[in-house]
């Protein structure tokens, strides 16, 4: 994905709420611990980026029967579908979100 696609979708959002974060990657190591720590803060809202969202949902599922996600966090988290590689899933993944939280390496493709 070029520079300026990736940005272009990103930055489509109008509207944008600033307690609203995206993250993508929110399924890896350190996704998942930038999620939970984003839901520490009970005024963010999380929109969670996963390839595979029916996967990831069965993994908040988990994280909240064991405790690890308190449900009112779990409330305030949303999974999205959304594949980096393909950019007609990234501006509807990003909603609204006033902030964007990518994945390194595709930040890193973007500056
Ligand atoms: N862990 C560290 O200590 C560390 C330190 C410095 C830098 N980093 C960098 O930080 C980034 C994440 O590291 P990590 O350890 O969390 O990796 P990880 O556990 O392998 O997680 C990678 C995440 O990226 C997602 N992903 C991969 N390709 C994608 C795509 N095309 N579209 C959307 N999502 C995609 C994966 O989603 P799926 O569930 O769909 O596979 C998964 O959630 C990497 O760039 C890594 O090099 C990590």
């Amino acid at each position: 994905m070029s520079k300026s696609s990736y940005c272009h979708n990103v930055c489509q959002a109008d509207e944008q709420v600033a307690s609203q974060v995206f993250v993508a990657g929110a399924t890896g190591r350190l996704g998942c611990r930038v999620v939970l720590e984003l839901l520490r803060n009970k005024k963010l809202k999380v929109r969670a980026g996963a390839r595979n969202p029916e996967e990831a949902r069965n993994l908040v599922k988990t994280a909240t029967d064991y405790g690890i996600l308190t449900g009112d966090a779990a409330r305030r988290l949303t999974v999205v579908p959304v594949d980096l590689e393909d950019e007609d899933s990234i501006a509807p993944a990003v909603g609204n979100a006033g902030r964007v939280r990518p994945l390194l390496q595709y930040l890193l493709l973007a500056i």
